[in-house]
């Protein structure tokens, strides 16, 4: 499939590769971009080659945000009636498969906040994020004053949101915004090494374990605590479970089936 804003490959075919693509605009995120990352991401889901996604930009942004230009003239009605930043940026929230953002340069608003819907972010140490949206009169509209007072914690999140001011990839990791920091030449190594250690596990579990994992931000403990007693349980159910445990018990190296 030819794509106008993102550009789309796999490594080791397993890994689905998505590239932010509009690099004069620093990959700020049009309507057809997201249209285009949807349907990518979609794919790359359906799959079943594909055990890992990527999603990423380029060194010097991974998206400075919602295209600022597109928007400035919206009204009220325009973005009500629409429902603007719903359809299409909430496709990630469906795909089941483990996505992972690396992240170089600028991530800013909806930029942020895209990367804060993938699975982990893996830094790069010229990243910088923030949720600008103040400086224009608004807040962030893609999630922002929800995910990242559960990452970063309610002091920083709302010194993030009311200033304005960007956290460097040293301040996002001390904070736990972001799982590590590479550096900017090792980052596409360093993520793709990370997917294909995905890649390599059952995908049934691999699938269960995201799903549980963002259980926790979406239940009470008790719930979630009991949502992945029933997924754990039910992983008994599967030949991988068999396979991982005899390989481990005789010391050999497991080959799962994804079944
Ligand atoms: N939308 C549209 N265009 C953007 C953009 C955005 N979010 N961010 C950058 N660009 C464009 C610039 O307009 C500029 O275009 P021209 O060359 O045609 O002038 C080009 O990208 C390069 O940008 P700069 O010249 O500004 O580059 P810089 O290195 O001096 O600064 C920056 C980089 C600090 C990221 C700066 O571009 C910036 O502040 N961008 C806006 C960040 C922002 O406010 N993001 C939040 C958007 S609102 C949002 O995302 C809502 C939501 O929650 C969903």
């Amino acid at each position: 499939m030819a794509y106008e804003f993102i550009t789309v490959h796999t490594e080791a075919d397993k890994v689905g590769v998505i590239t932010l693509n509009r690099p004069k605009q620093l990959n700020a995120l049009n309507g057809p971009l997201m249209v285009e990352l949807g349907q990518a991401l979609k794919a790359f889901d359906a799959n079943e080659a594909i055990g890992c996604m990527i999603i990423t930009g380029s060194e010097k942004a991974f998206a400075a945000g919602a295209d600022i230009g597109a928007m400035a003239t919206y009204s009220f009605a325009d973005v009500y009636k629409n429902d603007y930043i719903t359809r299409d940026w909430e496709t990630i929230r469906s795909i089941r498969k483990p996505v992972i953002a690396a992240v170089s340069g600028f991530a800013l608003g909806g930029g942020c906040e895209l990367a804060m819907m993938c699975d982990f972010i893996i830094a790069a140490d010229n990243a910088k994020f923030g949720q600008p949206e103040i400086k224009l009169g608004i807040i962030p509209g893609a999630g922002g004053t929800q995910r990242l007072p559960r990452a970063v914690g309610k002091s920083k999140a709302m010194d993030l949101a009311l200033t304005g001011r960007m956290m460097d990839a040293n301040e996002a990791e001390k904070a736990g915004l972001v799982s590590r920091i590479v550096p900017l030449d090792k980052l596409m190594e360093e993520t793709l090494g990370a997917a294909l250690m995905i890649c390599g596990y059952s995908q049934l579990a691999t699938m269960a374990a995201k799903e549980s994992v963002n259980r926790a931000f979406e239940s009470g403990l008790a719930d979630g605590v009991m949502f992945e007693r029933r997924l754990f349980h039910a992983l008994f159910a599967t030949a991988d479970q068999k396979e991982g445990m005899d390989a481990f018990v005789n010391k050999r190296p497991a080959a799962f089936k994804n079944a």
